[in-house]
C-alpha cells in the first residue's frame, strides 16, 4: 500500500521533503469536542481505548480537521501495566491509578512479562486504523505505534499514580536498585514484544514516551532509562514490507543528554521546549550524529493569539533553517518533524491549532525555496 503522504517517514529517516511534516502529541484528545462526544459514547477513557472501532474513530478525528502528516494509535502507555494485572483505573479529572502498585520484594517477585493476548485490543485497533486510513488505492498518512519507556512505566507501576516528585519510585531506585532493575528488565521484554506486535499489526513508525526520564540525575539517566530504551530498540523489528520502521525516542527534559540519546539506536530524538532545535542540531552535527529531531513548540504557546502562534512557529523554523544540515545535499529543515514539546493541553482552542498547522506547512515550504 502506497502512502499518499510520506513526509513524516522521510523526515524521520533524514531524507529530503518539500515541506516540514507536522503532527501533535495527544492530537486525539479532550480539546476536540468530537473526541469528548465519542468518549461519552464509550462511557470512559479506558472503555474508549479498549474498543478498537471507537479508538479508530478518535484516531482519525484530528486528521479530518487538520492536514496533519501522521496518525498516532489512540491508546495509552499504561496498557502494559494494566495487562500485568496492576489494576488500572482513571478517576474523572484525576489521572491514572493502580490498585496494586509494586511496593515490596514480594510484589516484584510476582511480576511477569505482559501477556500479549491481554493486549489484543491494541493490535486490533492498529489494524483497524490502518484500514480506515485507506483512501482510494493508497493510505492517507502513516500510522505511529507507541509505548511508554521501561523507566516511565516503572514510575507509574511503583508510585501507583502520577506524582510531583515520584518519591516512592525514587526511594526504591536508591534503596533497592536490585528491585528496580528487576522491574526494568520485565518492562524491557514487555515493551519490546508489545512494539513488535504493533508492527506486525500495521504500525509504520514506533515512538517511546519517556516522560519521566528527566527526573533522573545525570549518570542515573544514562544507566537506567536510556540503557533500558537502548535494549528495547536493539530488539525491535526495523523493516516491514521493504519499508524501514523509524524509531522515535522522547525523553522530557532530555535535551542535556542529546549526545547520549543519539547513540541509543533511535532515528529521531524528541525535544521539549527547553532546548532549541538549532542548538540541538549544532551539537549533533558537531558529533557527526545524523539523527533527526522532533518537537520543540511549547504546547502552552497555543494559548497566544493566532498571530502570536504564527510568529512562534516561524521563529522555530527560521532558527533551524540557519543551522547545519545533517547530510550533504539536504536543506537544514530536512530531518525535522514539527511537533509540540509535550502533549497538547485539553484547554487548547482547536482553531489555534489550525493557525499552527497552516504556518508550519506554508513557512517550511517557503524557507526551502529560498
Ligand atoms: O497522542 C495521541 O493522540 C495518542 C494517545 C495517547 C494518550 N496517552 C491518550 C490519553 C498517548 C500517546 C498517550 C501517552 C501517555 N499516557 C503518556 C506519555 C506522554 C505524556 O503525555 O507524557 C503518559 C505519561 C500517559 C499516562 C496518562 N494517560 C496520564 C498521566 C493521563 C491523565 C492525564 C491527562 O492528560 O488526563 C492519561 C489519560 C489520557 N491518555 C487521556 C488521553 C487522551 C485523557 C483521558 C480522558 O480522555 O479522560
Amino acid at each position: 500500500m502506497n502512502l499518499q503522504n510520506d513526509r513524516f517517514i522521510k523526515a524521520c529517516l533524514g531524507e529530503a521533503t518539500d515541506r516540514t511534516p507536522i503532527w501533535l502529541m495527544r492530537q486525539a484528545g479532550r480539546y476536540l469536542p468530537e473526541y469528548n462526544a465519542t468518549r461519552a459514547k464509550a462511557g470512559s477513557f479506558l472503555a474508549l481505548a479498549k474498543n478498537p472501532t471507537l479508538a479508530t474513530e478518535v484516531t482519525l478525528q484530528p486528521l479530518d480537521r487538520y492536514p496533519l502528516d501522521a496518525a498516532i494509535l489512540f491508546s495509552d502507555i499504561l496498557t502494559i501495566p494494566d495487562a500485568m494485572g496492576l489494576g488500572l483505573s482513571f478517576e474523572a479529572g484525576e489521572g491514572p491509578r493502580f490498585s496494586k502498585p509494586l511496593r515490596t520484594e514480594a510484589d516484584v517477585a510476582k511480576l511477569r512479562v505482559a501477556d500479549l493476548s491481554q493486549l489484543q485490543y491494541v493490535f486490533d485497533a492498529v489494524s483497524e486504523i490502518r484500514r480506515a486510513l485507506i483512501q482510494g488505492s493508497s493510505q492517507r498518512v502513516p500510522l505511529i505505534g507507541f509505548s511508554g519507556s521501561p523507566w516511565t512505566l516503572a514510575c507509574y507501576m511503583v508510585e501507583g499514580s502520577g506524582s510531583d516528585d515520584f518519591r516512592t519510585t525514587k526511594t526504591m531506585l536508591y534503596q533497592r536498585p536490585d528491585l528496580m532493575q528487576k522491574i526494568l528488565d520485565v518492562n524491557i521484554q514487555s515493551v519490546t514484544a508489545y512494539l513488535n506486535a504493533q508492527v506486525d499489526a500495521g504500525a509504520q513508525a514506533l515512538m517511546l514516551f519517556d516522560t519521566w526520564g528527566g527526573l533522573l540525575p545525570d549518570g542515573w539517566y544514562q544507566k537506567t532509562s536510556l540503557l533500558a530504551m537502548q535494549k528495547v530498540i536493539a530488539g525491535l523489528r526495523r523493516e516491514k514490507d521493504g519499508q524501514r520502521i523509524p524509531i522515535l525516542v522522547f525523553t522530557k527534559g532530555g535535551g542535556i543528554w542529546l549526545k547520549d540519546i543519539a547513540q541509543c539506536g533511535a532515528d529521531v530524538i524528541g525535544l521539549d521546549w527547553t532546548y532549541s532545535l538549532a542548538r540541538a542540531r549544532q551539537e549533533l552535527v558537531q558529533n557527526k550524529a545524523t539523527v533527526a529531531l522532533q518537537g520543540n513548540f511549547d504546547p502552552l504557546a497555543l494559548f497566544g493569539t493566532p498571530d502570536q502562534i504564527t510568529l512562534e512557529a516561524r521563529r522555530i523554523l527560521d532558527d533551524l533553517s540557519q543551522s547545519p544540515v545533517i547530510k550533504p545535499g539536504l536543506h537544514a529543515l530536512d530531518g525535522h518533524v514539527f511537533n509540540l514539546g509535550h502533549g497538547i493541553s485539553q484547554f487548547t482552542n482547536p482553531e489555534h491549532v489550525t493557525a499552527l498547522v497552516e504556518t508550519v506547512q506554508k513557512h517550511s515550504q517557503i524557507l526551502r525555496t529560498q
